[in-house]
């Protein structure tokens, strides 16, 4: 017999329990982020995020051996079939880049064989997709602007890669070290729209390479992945810090949201959001930037005011990524590069312990309505 849900229901199902995982959890206590019981914060201080990734899709930290065999990995699936390179070279350059990469990873899936993965050849496409990512949003974005795609160095990370990918110079240490920590902290985080849309697809028993696709869908829109690129926008739109917090105070009256601020989750502060502040303020010092820097301080600072309310990863990781020359546009694709070891990961657990993602809706619709044939209406 069919049940009637008469449970009240949360919008946004926000605060419910939706299933399990080993991944990932946000502290209680202090709302840190932990990733495998690591924490995320930590990570990015001193891990690469090649270990990230092997920490999230193996469940632990690698050894040395096991590090160098992933950079490795990674390396060497760079490489795009040709196949793949024809349709990136017929993507026209006004093109979402969350566009082309969600047709790249649907179109690697269409030339395989589409058959049943197994959990094996789940984490091989995993692995194959973290590698080939940047190259396909890379060669898309240079060819279709008329430029040669950047040659890089082999050996470096992948951040300082996927860096000399964009920007065509190598970048410092710095910048590797912020590219790095804002991989990491980017790379995983519970149950968030992107990465339930992947574990619903994978529930379905479909393949990794439609679970990426649907997740990259959600990853675009603004209220989730899109927030960093709105919030360079909008830092950019002032003169000044005076000139910030006049125009947040006039955006806040029109009850216009800002950005890069707030938090499903976090109601004390974003943890990955310090860090990111911390890394943007010593790069701005060292591009004499400062103002850009102090521009950024100022809508914090009035947003809190005004409403309570802290930045979130975003705020401030655009404007790092704006300090090393990194375009808008590329800023929610870094965010899928990343991610992609967190779906990974979760569409590894949900495939290992399978049961179809099923909810029920309450009803709230006509009941019982006489059909009318169409002449009659
Ligand atoms: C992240 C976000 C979607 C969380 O949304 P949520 O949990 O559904 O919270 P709501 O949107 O219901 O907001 C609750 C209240 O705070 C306000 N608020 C939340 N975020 C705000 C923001 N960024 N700017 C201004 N007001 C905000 C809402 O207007 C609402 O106020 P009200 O109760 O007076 O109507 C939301 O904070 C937001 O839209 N932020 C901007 C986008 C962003 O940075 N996304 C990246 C997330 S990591």
């Amino acid at each position: 017999m069919v049940t009637t849900p008469t449970e009240n229901v949360t919008k946004g199902l926000e605060d419910v329990i939706a299933g399990t995982t080993s991944i990932c959890t946000i502290n209680p206590a202090n709302e840190s982020l932990l990733y495998r019981g690591y924490s995320a914060t930590e990570l990015a201080e001193h891990a690469i995020f090649e270990e990230v990734i092997h920490l999230l899709v193996e469940g632990r930290l690698p050894k040395k051996r096991e590090l160098k065999r992933v950079v490795k990995l990674l390396v060497q699936e760079r490489k795009l079939p040709k196949k793949l390179v024809k349709v990136l070279k017929q993507l026209p350059d006004t093109a979402n880049p969350m566009s082309v990469l969600r047709t790249a990873v649907s179109f690697l899936g269409a030339i395989e064989d589409n058959k049943q993965y197994s959990i094996d050849e789940t984490k091989q496409i995993a692995y194959s997709l973290i590698g080939k990512l940047p190259f396909a949003l890379m060669t898309w974005y240079h060819v279709s602007r008329g430029q040669s795609v950047p040659k890089v160095t082999k050996t470096r990370s992948y951040a300082a890669r996927f860096l000399q990918l964009v920007t065509g110079r190598e970048p410092d240490e710095l910048e590797e070290r912020i590219m790095n920590a804002s991989l990491i902290l980017y790379a995983e985080h519970e149950f968030n729209a992107s990465t339930f849309s992947a574990r619903v697809v994978t529930s379905t028993l479909s393949d990794i390479y439609s679970a990426v696709t649907a997740a990259i869908g959600a990853l675009k829109g603004p209220l989730h992945g899109g927030a960093n690129e709105a919030a360079m926008e909008l830092i950019l739109k002032f003169s000044s810090p005076e000139d910030a917090e006049r125009g947040i105070m006039d955006m806040l009256s029109k009850k216009q949201k800002i950005m890069g601020f707030g938090h499903r989750v976090y109601k004390k502060g974003d943890s990955r959001s310090y860090v990111m502040k911390h890394y943007s303020k010593d790069l701005a010092e060292r591009k004499n930037q400062t103002k850009l820097f102090e521009i950024a301080e100022a809508i914090e600072k009035t947003v809190k005011a005004q409403k309570g309310l802290f930045p979130n990863a975003d705020f401030y990781s655009a404007v790092a990524y704006y300090l090393m020359g990194v375009p808008i546009p590329l800023y929610t694709p870094i965010f899928v590069l990343s991610r992609m070891s967190g779906w990974s990961a979760h569409i590894l657990e949900q495939q290992s312990d399978n049961r179809l993602i099923r909810p029920r809706a309450l009803y709230h619709g006509p009941q019982q309505l006489d059909y009318v044939p169409n002449d009659r209406r």
